[in-house]
C-alpha cells in the first residue's frame, strides 16, 4: 500500500521555511488535517479542491479531541485520500505524534513524517544566538512549561539548573512566574539572562529580554497572545552583540 498520511511539520510560521518536501506533500494532499497555529499562507499551498480542516488543537490542551483526530486520519486515509497531518514546528516535539502514530500503526497504515523546523531554532536564528555556544553551553534542554490540569510541570528543577546549559521552554508564556521561582529556588542566579520570544520567524515577532528574576514581570505587563518560547542560559549574553552584525547582513 502507497504512503497515505505525511505526519508534517509546517515550522515555526514564516511560509519560506517549510521544507521542499512539506510544499510537496501540502501541494499533493486531498485532505489537510492542520493545527490552529500554522499560518494560512502554508494552507493556502493546498490545492483548490482539497479538504482542509482546522482540528483546532493549540498549545498541547484539549486532549479530549485527539481521539477525534486520530479518527479522522484513520478514515480519512482508509477512504483513500492522501492525507498530510501538518503540525506547528516539527511534528516530533510537544506534538503528540506518538498517538498518531499509534493510531495508524493500529490500522496498518503506511506514514511517512515529515521533519520541520522547531520554534527553538527559530528563535536561536531570530535572536542571532547558538543555543550550544562553545565553552557556555555544552547542551540544550527542549522543556515544556505547562502540567497537568493547567499547572507546571514536574521537572527536576536542581538538575535543570546545575546542568549549565541552554534551556528551552516551550507553552510556559502562562507559567513563567512559576518556572522562574523553581529555577531560583534550585540555585539559579536570578540575574541568569532569558528571553521570551513570541512568533518567532513571522513579521509580528517580538523579544522580550531580560533574567530570570526579571522576565515574569515583563511578560506580564506585554500581555501577548501569540505563541512564545522562553529562553533561559548564558548563551543568551550574547544577544545584543550579535543582533547588530545580523541586521548588516540582511540583503533583502
Ligand atoms: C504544542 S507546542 C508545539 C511545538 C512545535 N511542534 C515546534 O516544534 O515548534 C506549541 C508551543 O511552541 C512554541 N511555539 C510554536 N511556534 C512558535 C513561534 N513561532 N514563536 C515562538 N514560540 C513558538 C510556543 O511555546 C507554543 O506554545
Amino acid at each position: 500500500m502507497p504512503v497515505r498520511v505525511f505526519l508534517t511539520g509546517a515550522g515555526p510560521g514564516d511560509p519560506e521555511l517549510l521544507t521542499l518536501k512539506a510544499w510537496r506533500v501540502i501541494s499533493a494532499a486531498d485532505v489537510i488535517l492542520h493545527d490552529s497555529l500554522v499560518d494560512p499562507r502554508i494552507i493556502a499551498l493546498a490545492r483548490k479542491d482539497a479538504h482542509c480542516i482546522d482540528v483546532g488543537k493549540r498549545c498541547g490542551l484539549h486532549s479530549a479531541t485527539q481521539s477525534d483526530i486520530n479518527k479522522l486520519l484513520v478514515e480519512y486515509a482508509q477512504a483513500g485520500n492522501i492525507v498530510v497531518r501538518l503540525k506547528g514546528g516539527d511534528p516530533m516535539i510537544f506534538g503528540r505524534a506518538t498517538e498518531e502514530l499509534q493510531a495508524l500503526q493500529a490500522h496498518n497504515i503506511p506514514y511517512e513524517v515529515i521533519p520541520g523546523i522547531t520554534a527553538a531554532t527559530a528563535a536561536a536564528a531570530s535572536l542571532g544566538i547558538s543555543l550550544t555556544q562553545r565553552k557556555i553551553a555544552r547542551s540544550v534542554h527542549f522543556l515544556t512549561g505547562h502540567g497537568a490540569e493547567d499547572g507546571l510541570p514536574a521537572h527536576d528543577w536542581v538538575a535543570l539548573t546545575r546542568a549549565g546549559g541552554t534551556l528551552v521552554i516551550y507553552m510556559g508564556r502562562e507559567t513563567v512566574a512559576g518556572l522562574a521561582a523553581h529555577f531560583i529556588e534550585a540555585g539559579m542566579p536570578p540575574d541568569m539572562p532569558a528571553v521570551a520570544i513570541e512568533n518567532a520567524s513571522l513579521a509580528n515577532e517580538h523579544v522580550t529580554h531580560g533574567t530570570i528574576g526579571s522576565l515574569p514581570r515583563d511578560v506580564h505587563d506585554r500581555g501577548g497572545k501569540g505563541p512564545t518560547l522562553i529562553l533561559v542560559g548564558e548563551a543568551l549574553e550574547n544577544r545584543k552583540a550579535l543582533k547588530a552584525t545580523i541586521r548588516e547582513a540582511v540583503l533583502f
